[in-house]
């Protein structure tokens, strides 16, 4: 007899279903469609596809949890993720066509503007979780699954998801959805290849070899019922991994036009980084790795309602910031780095990266340094639980390491310093958010960069919403192509030297 699983969040049964023996918690609900936050994909690293068996029990991991009979499972309560950019206007808005749709699809998260393409007037935004998170919060996981179980299943649900926030925007904005000649995408060459129905697989093994490179016009067609008859643009990618959403980027943040060398960086699950000097374009991508998205970090956790968002020591207290103005749940990625800012700049993180124990920390910061389960600990909050341990400290050294080392090849591919950069753009939701300074001094990036560096916010949906209006911005794009030079990390002599450098903290 097959097990029958009953799925329940926030008190309300959501889905009652039949389960296959063998299989776990984990597979049944994403197969039953139901959101789960699992940012490994199910792989047992992260731990954090907690469910309840009932509804007052211990936690236990989805993913390693096997059906053999008949179960109830008890999810967490949906949070809503803090997205930038969600709507704008409501009610029916006058607009003289044909409409366009300018779409950012992130990892993490997805944004489609409906814009008026002769006047370039953004109508309506609509925004939501990437429908694909289910499946790992990176690019490297969704791959793995793409290998073992083909792209279909995540072709499928990220063009559901573009229809859905595609007649989200004209609802708000009274637009008919017949009025979409033209859709204009940004994504990393992963989440490109997906929206095209391309397998991502090739990306995943050596020699790392997208199927196109973009750039191209295609029909929507019938998988996208909405806008059945639009033309999909999609930005021009420059290798696996720096793909169109940088490429808009650059467009967006005017690049072209910025004199002297620059640097223009995108941090995610991956970082992203490009070096203008003249006309050229030194660019690489860095295995960050989810760190700095507070995945596979104890009490890390996404940018939404009970997230520490910040943290300043201020008059020997440490002074916490939490979205949605409630208990602290755990860290995301700003919070994550500005808590080891506060630790590497107090001491009790020493230059190699050790958590301190209190004793050795002389230093008013010691008193929230203390013993979890045998293990230091650095306490944010003792009262709710919420801590950081040298695992933690870790994981976000290799994190930054990986950046630092990958902007100081490329000054060293480009023949230049440090010293000789004038403009510094960080891009990207995270880019956005996190505190400059606690940056600066973690050393994700050199201290001089300090006095211009400049957040360019979601440029990747900036980028593709002027790809839609222009031809111009379309050749403009063409052209840049041209001038790119990929530095390659992974058998770099220098990266792999700048690396081991750039994991001391200076404090
Ligand atoms: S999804 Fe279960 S541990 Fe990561």
């Amino acid at each position: 007899m097959s097990p029958a699983v009953k799925i329940y969040r926030s008190g309300k049964l959501i889905c009652a279903t039949e389960g296959v023996a063998g299989e776990s918690l984990y597979e049944r609900i994403i197969a039953s469609d139901i959101y789960l936050e699992a940012p490994c994909g199910g792989k047992g690293k992260c731990g954090k596809c907690l469910v309840q068996l009932t509804p007052d029990g211990d936690k236990v991991r989805a993913c390693q949890t096997i059906l053999s009979g008949d179960i109830n499972v008890y999810l967490p309560d949906e949070m809503q993720m803090k997205i930038a950019g969600s709507d704008s206007r409501a009610g029916t808005i006058s607009y003289k066509g044909p409409l366009g749709i300018a779409v950012d699809i992130g990892t993490t998260t997805v944004v489609a503007h409906l814009t008026d393409i002769p006047t370039c007037t953004r109508l309506a935004t609509a925004s939501g979780v990437n429908a694909q998170r289910t499946y790992g919060a990176d690019v490297i996981s969704r791959i793995q699954y793409c290998a073992e179980n083909g792209h279909e299943t995540l072709t499928r649900l990220i063009r559901e998801q573009l229809s859905d926030l595609i007649l989200q925007t004209c609802k708000t904005s009274g637009a008919n959805p017949k009025d979409i000649h033209y859709i204009s995408i940004a994504g990393n060459t992963i989440m490109q290849h997906l929206a095209a129905d391309l397998s991502p697989v090739g990306m995943g093994v050596a020699p790392f070899r997208p199927t196109t490179l973009f750039g191209d016009e295609r029909p929507a067609g019938p998988d996208f019922p909405i806008a059945e008859d639009a033309v999909i643009y999609y930005a021009p990618c420059v290798y696996s991994y720096v793909g169109g959403d940088i490429t808009a980027g650059m467009l967006a943040s005017d690049l072209e036009n910025i004199p002297g060398p620059c640097v223009y960086i995108d941090i995610g699950t991956n970082g992203e980084l490009v070096l203008k000097v003249g006309d050229k374009y030194y660019c690489c991508a860095t295995a960050a790795g989810p760190a700095f998205e507070g995945a596979e970090i104890a009490k890390g956790m996404a940018a939404i309602q009970g997230a520490i968002s910040h943290v300043k020591w201020v008059a020997d207290e440490l002074d916490l910031t939490v979205l949605g103005n409630t208990e602290p749940a755990g860290l995301c990625g700003s919070g994550l780095m500005d808590a080891l800012a506060v630790l590497v700049s107090t001491g009790a993180v020493d230059e190699t990266g050790r958590l301190l124990d209190a004793e050795e920390v002389p230093h008013p910061i010691s008193k929230y340094l203390g013993k979890r389960e045998g293990k230091t600990v650095f306490w944010l909050s003792k009262e709710h639980d919420v801590y950081m341990i040298p695992g933690d400290v870790r994981k976000l050294q290799l994190a930054k390491a990986a950046i630092a080392g990958g902007l100081q090849t490329l000054l060293y591919a480009a023949g230049i310093t440090v010293k000789d950069v004038n403009s510094f753009l960080l891009a990207g939701g995270f880019g956005s958010f996190l505190d400059q300074v606690s940056a600066a001094t973690i050393g994700l990036f050199p201290k001089d960069f300090l006095p211009f560096a400049k957040t360019m916010g979601n440029t990747a949906g900036e980028g593709a919403a002027i790809a839609l209006c222009t031809e111009k911005a379309r050749q403009t794009l063409k052209n840049m192509m041209d001038n790119f030079e990929i530095v390659e990390l992974s058998t770099s002599k220098v990266f792999n030297e700048q690396f081991i450098d750039q994991m001391m903290f200076e404090g």
